[in-house]
């Protein structure tokens, strides 16, 4: 095809009516008969060849350009992509003693000690979004944002207006995934806010926002005059090394064509990358992004392997981030939150302020003793100034953390201020709000007969990690829960049905109709096939977090079998009264233990709310409506996927914990102890009681290099 700027007035013309046959061909496949008859990416490329050619001959736009056809553009939002490879975060570091652990655990993970030498790459922590883009021989295909980590959106019309993103790369490997962030710079985000407030359109609070704001345009046409930049830093799937080291991978990709930041320095230790890290602080006022810490990567890509990944973020790399942002405003009030686990959280409501770039109107105050000046254990903070409403406050907030009140200014103090009084009964319902002993936080006692409580929840259960249905957001389930249509999770698959049987139906309520009220029966029918740890995550269980979801979901692989645990666990240590020790004897517990990333107050929490009948019954009217998704099951091609393993005694080959992530990277269950369960023990020498207990119950025993050579890394 003749590339756009060259083509003659005529070629033009030829090319848009030939542009208009072929796109509403494709588009009539694809939205009438859900027959495609070309991939969206190229369905994408050739819509974006015609508005190119549009713009430039705008007097030629045809009557019928498939540039305003509705329905032809891809209008109900993105097309999702699935990620060849998890787009993980990062774990933070907040000071040096951070970064030193973080060295440590490195070292310990790969049996080094510290006087072997370790190289780490170090570069400034981009404070835009993450893109992944995917290349096959040397054309992009999709250009994925992040979205949860696993499921991104097909942004590639928009990707494809950034400079730094070429559309077609020489001398690179056949497959190669690009992943970096997109920003915007401080001076396009100025011009762009100064023409949006010209044309009376909304303003961005930071660059950031700015950026995303104007990837996820639905018409490339927007994201084209919003001008973009992109940095690779990292990368996916790749069907040949791009080199040994990070450093050199870097600097391939920068071969490659693409934008690699400047900044990014080799360091040979924790005291080079902290005196990196200071050098770039230093930098950060003048540079026309914004930033928001440091990365430190393990440079060895053969390093980098074997360390692997935690369920969210990797073992070889972290973001040390810079020092939080201060300001000074007026608390106009200080109001109560009831959250889905009954939490009362004091939010402050401030006289807004810009703190660090961002437009700050609300802060938490975490608890009632922290307004009062005490921490947990009842030492004063602040010099045990109190906060009241009318005082100067300060704030504070670190990257992309919730704000906090951090400090009071009592020489503003006006005369007229009154302590603040802790609610003791729930603001929502009126039911007794309570503080356990050794609890921070006081609770509301309502559980689902508390409006805001119930509220939260279904809200938890819609939102982006859990079930995220599509439709169904916060004003929606308020709206519904406010009507008496869901009142609790199980609810939420009975809209349908119910609202069959209703005489004034959803599509005749103000602001629904009949497509809009079928998309979204839909989309919840879609989310009746669930993956086992958005379910898990989605139940909104106290101190279940994504990351722990995703750990117990690869340990127990269906609800079934963790339930069973969590109530038999409940069974074994009678949950009221039953001390650590107790607790800990029992084998049940000892299971839950085992596994890494999830401690004890989890474990207390997940079986103490499978101990109490009427949630465990709402659990059970919800499991009913869905197909749970066990994790990956069809990823690992490997012979000990779905086996439970022990590893005892020495191991020489590599340490405890490599080799536990490893047997787990290959979809196995690792266990402390050896039960009937147990369907191998790999024992070094040393190795004792769990030998015995293995030949006791007829378990498969090996040494470390038979389990090698069965995983294939002998
Ligand atoms: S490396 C597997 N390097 O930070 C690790 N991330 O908090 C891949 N980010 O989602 C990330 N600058 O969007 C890496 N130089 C940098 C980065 C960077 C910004 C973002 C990225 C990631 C988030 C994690």
């Amino acid at each position: 095809m003749k590339e756009v700027a060259s083509l003659s007035r005529e070629e033009a013309k030829a090319e848009l009516a030939r542009l208009a046959e072929v796109l509403h061909a494709a588009a009539k496949a694809y939205f009438q008969k859900d027959a495609p008859v070309r991939t969206d990416a190229d369905y994408d490329s050739l819509k974006r060849r015609n508005v190119e050619i549009e713009e430039l001959f705008p007097d030629l736009k045809r009557d019928d350009s498939p540039t305003d056809k509705v329905g032809a553009a891809p209008s109900e939002g993105f097309r999702k992509v699935r990620h060849s490879i998890p787009m993980l975060s990062l774990e933070n570091a907040f000071d040096e003693s951070d970064v030193m652990e973080f060295d440590r655990s490195v070292r310990n993970f790969l049996g080094m000690s510290g006087a072997d030498p370790l190289a780490y790459t170090a570069e400034p922590k981009i404070d835009g979004l993450s893109l992944s883009l995917r290349y096959e021989a040397g054309k992009l295909v999709y250009a994925a944002t992040r979205g949860d980590g696993t499921t991104g959106e097909d942004v590639t019309p928009n990707a494809l207006t950034i400079k730094g993103i070429p559309e077609c790369i020489k001398s690179a490997p056949e497959l190669l995934e690009v992943r970096g962030e997109v920003y915007m710079s401080h001076e396009d985000f100025a011009a762009l806010n100064a023409r949006q407030a010209e044309q009376e359109n909304k303003t961005f609070a930071n660059p950031r926002n700015a950026a995303a704001g104007s990837l996820r345009q639905l018409d490339a046409r927007i994201t084209a005059k919003r001008p973009l930049m992109f940095f690779a830093y990292a990368w996916g799937s790749v069907s040949a090394a791009l080199a040994d080291t990070q450093e050199g991978a870097i600097n391939r990709l920068k071969d490659i064509g693409f934008a690699t930041n400047p900044l990014m320095a080799l360091c040979s230790g924790t005291a080079e990358l902290v005196a990196h890290y200071r050098r770039i602080e230093e930098k950060r006022a003048t540079l026309d992004y914004d930033i928001d810490g440091v990365v430190y990567k393990v440079n060895d890509l053969g390093l980098q392997a074997r360390l692997g990944s935690r369920s969210t973020a990797p073992r070889w790399a972290i973001s040390h981030k810079f020092p939080a942002e201060l300001a000074w405003t007026q608390l106009e009030a200080i109001d109560i939150q009831v959250g889905r686990t009954g939490a009362l959280s004091p939010v402050a409501r401030l006289q807004p302020v810009t703190v660090g770039g961002v437009v700050v109107s609300n802060a938490t105050l975490h608890n009632e003793d922290y307004i009062a000046g005490r921490d947990a254990s009842g030492n004063e903070i602040r010099d045990g100034k109190d906060i009241r409403a009318g005082d100067w406050v300060q704030i504070y907030r670190a990257g992309d953390v919730i704000p906090k009140v951090a400090d009071v200014d009592l020489s503003k103090r006006p005369r007229d201020a009154k302590p603040y009084e802790f609610p003791e009964e729930c603001p929502v319902c009126g039911s007794p709000a309570i503080r356990e002993e050794g609890d921070a936080v006081r609770r509301c006692t309502g559980g689902q007969i508390c409006r805001a409580q119930a509220v939260e929840k279904l809200k938890h259960f819609v939102s982006r990690g859990a079930f995220d249905i599509e439709g169904l957001g916060a004003k929606q389930v308020e709206d519904f829960h406010g009507r008496g249509w869901i009142a609790e999770l199980a609810d939420i698959f009975l809209l349908e049905e119910r609202d069959r049987a209703r005489e004034r139906r959803l599509k005749d309520q103000e602001g629904w109709g009949d497509k809009s009220a079928e998309k979204l029966f839909l989309a919840i029918h879609e989310r009746r096939r669930i993956d086992f740890h958005r379910f898990l995550f989605g139940l909104g269980i106290r101190h279940l977090g994504e990351a722990a979801a995703k750990d117990l979901a690869r340990h127990f692989s269906d609800w079934p079998s963790l339930a069973t645990a969590a109530i038999d666990a409940a069974k074994e240590a009678a949950m009221d009264d039953a001390s650590q020790a107790a607790l800990d004897g029992s084998p049940a517990w000892k299971e839950f233990l085992s596994i890494d990333g999830v401690g004890r107050t989890l474990v207390r929490s997940l079986v103490l709310t499978m101990d109490r009948e009427a949630e465990r019954d709402s659990i059970e009217r919800l499991v009913k409506h869905l197909e749970i998704v066990p994790p990956d099951a069809q990823a690992f091609d490997s012979p000990v996927a779905g086996k439970a393993i022990v590893f005892t005694g020495t191991l020489n080959r590599m340490t405890r914990s490599e080799a536990k992530a490893r047997a787990e990277a290959l979809g196995a269950r690792v266990s402390g102890s050896v039960s009937a369960k147990t369907d191998l023990v790999v024992a070094g020498p040393g190795a004792g009681s769990k030998v015995k207990k293995a030949a006791e119950l007829g378990v498969e025993t090996m040494d470390e290099d038979d389990w090698l050579a069965l995983i294939g890394d002998a």
